[in-house]
C-alpha cells in the first residue's frame, strides 16, 4: 500500500510547487537536466513526475512511463503532458509498489526524488528490480556535502525541510551503490550538492 504520509505531504505541497520551484531553481538547473534527459532511449520509466516541470526538457518522440506518489501532482502535470511531443503514460504510484515485472525498463530517470523518498535504499532497490540487467539509472539530485560547513548547515535545514518535503543531507551516491548499482559517473552541477548520477544495473 502506498505510503499515506508521503502522499499527503506532497499533495499539500502540489498547489505551491510551481511557484516555489519553477523560477530561479528550475531555470538554473535546466541546462543540466536537458543534457541528462537527452539520453532517454528505449523503454523509459520516469520517477517523480511532480507537476511536470521536467517535461519541457525531455527529447521529443519518446514513450515514457511516468509515476508519482501524489495524485494532486499528477493532476497538475496534465497540461505539460498534453504539450509533450511524444507519449507520457502518467500514473499515481509509490516507487516501492511498482507492479512491473523484473527487467521491464531499459532506463530509469529521476529528478529531485531521493531527497524525499522515506527509505531511499529500498526505493532504489525497487528501481533496480524493474531495470533489465545492463539497464541504466540517470538521476538529477541534491545531496549532502562532504564539506563540513555545508554539511552542518544542511543537517540544520533538514530538521525543518523534512516536515514539508525534501531532506537536504542525503548520501545519495552511497545509497545508489547500497542498492546494488554500479556507479558510472557523478557530475557536480553546483558545488558537490547538486549533481547528476549515472549508474548501471550490473549484468
Ligand atoms: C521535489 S519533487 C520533484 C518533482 C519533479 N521531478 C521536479 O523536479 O520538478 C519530489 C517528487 O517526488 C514524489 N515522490 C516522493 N516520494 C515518492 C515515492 N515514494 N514514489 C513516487 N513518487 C514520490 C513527490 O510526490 C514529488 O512530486
Amino acid at each position: 500500500m502506498a505510503d499515506a504520509v508521503t502522499r499527503a505531504k506532497w499533495d499539500r505541497m502540489a498547489p505551491r510547487f510551481d511557484s516555489m520551484a519553477s523560477k530561479g531553481a528550475e531555470r538554473r538547473w535546466a541546462p543540466a537536466k536537458r543534457e541528462l534527459f537527452a539520453r532517454m532511449d528505449g523503454r523509459i520509466l520516469f520517477l517523480a513526475l511532480g507537476t511536470g516541470l521536467d517535461i519541457p526538457h525531455f527529447p521529443a518522440g519518446r514513450t515514457i512511463t511516468a509515476i508519482d506518489i501524489s495524485p494532486r501532482m499528477v493532476e497538475l502535470a496534465a497540461p505539460r503532458i498534453a504539450a509533450y511531443d511524444g507519449t507520457i503514460d502518467a500514473q499515481v504510484m509509490d516507487v516501492h509498489d511498482l507492479p512491473h515485472p523484473p527487467g521491464s525498463f531499459d532506463q530509469v530517470f529521476t529528478s529531485c526524488t531521493f531527497c524525499s523518498v522515506p527509505d531511499p535504499v529500498a526505493g532504489l532497490k525497487a528501481l533496480h528490480r524493474v531495470l533489465r540487467p545492463g539497464g541504466e539509472l540517470f538521476m538529477f539530485e541534491h545531496t549532502g556535502s562532504r564539506f563540513t560547513p555545508f554539511r552542518q548547515m544542511m543537517d540544520m535545514m533538514t530538521a525543518l525541510t523534512r516536515r514539508i518535503g525534501p531532506e537536504m543531507n542525503r548520501p545519495t551516491v552511497d545509497n545508489v551503490r547500497a542498492a546494488g548499482f554500479r556507479v558510472r559517473a557523478v557530475e557536480n552541477v553546483f558545488l558537490d550538492v547538486v549533481k547528476t548520477i549515472h549508474a548501471i544495473r550490473p549484468t
